[in-house]
């Protein structure tokens, strides 16, 4: 093995990692955001932890660090172009609020809150709440470890849900 690393062929290695992909919720001081991410998997079974790693420069990032939680939208397969949306922060023209402030739709999605006040998208097969217990700077991201503290799904089998293999999209590498 040289040791000598092939930048082009690192990052296609990395790229071809398998991953789901998801949406990450987030929501602080009463401004919410909904971002695409890949780099999301649970990371202790006892208690029942799940990380994110968000870039440092995200909006995301600071509501997450803010508002000490975020939600995970799982997506039905077929729901690709969804994540198309949330590749970019949601600006606060494409949020609809209800008269009491909370929000009903970001980006056309219709979302809802559960634990944490983190948006979750109505249409997710199935979501996760995490409250915010770890946090660990690594570079250009920053992984978020929540504990699982609400989820949401069917009572029946899950559909077969979005992986980034699903999509042309990559991300990292
Ligand atoms: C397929 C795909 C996967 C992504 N995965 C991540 C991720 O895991 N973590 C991350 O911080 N950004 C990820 N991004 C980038 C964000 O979706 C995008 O830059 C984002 O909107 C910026 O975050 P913000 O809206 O919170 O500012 C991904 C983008 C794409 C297209």
């Amino acid at each position: 093995m040289p040791d000598v690393v092939d930048d082009r062929l690192r990052r296609r290695v990395l790229w071809a990692m398998p991953s789901g992909l998801y949406v990450v919720g987030s929501a602080a001081g009463g401004r919410v955001n909904l971002m695409t991410a890949n780099l999301a998997f649970q990371v202790a079974v006892e208690p029942k932890l799940v990380g994110v790693a968000v870039d440092a420069a995200s909006v995301t990032h600071e509501l997450v660090a803010a508002g000490g939680g975020f939600s995970l939208s799982l997506l039905a397969r077929e729901d690709r172009a969804v994540v198309r949306r949330f590749v970019k922060p949601v600006s606060e023209d494409e949020i609809e609020r209800r008269g009491g402030g909370a929000v009903v739709s970001m980006a056309g999605e219709a979302v809802e809150v559960h634990a944490t006040g983190a948006p979750v998208l109505t249409r997710a097969a199935a979501w996760i709440d995490c409250s915010l217990r770890h946090r660990l700077l690594l570079g250009s991201h920053e992984l978020f470890v929540g504990e699982v503290v609400a989820v949401g799904g069917p009572a029946g089998d899950l559909p077969p849900l979005l992986r980034m293999e699903d999509t042309r999209m990559s991300y990292g590498g």
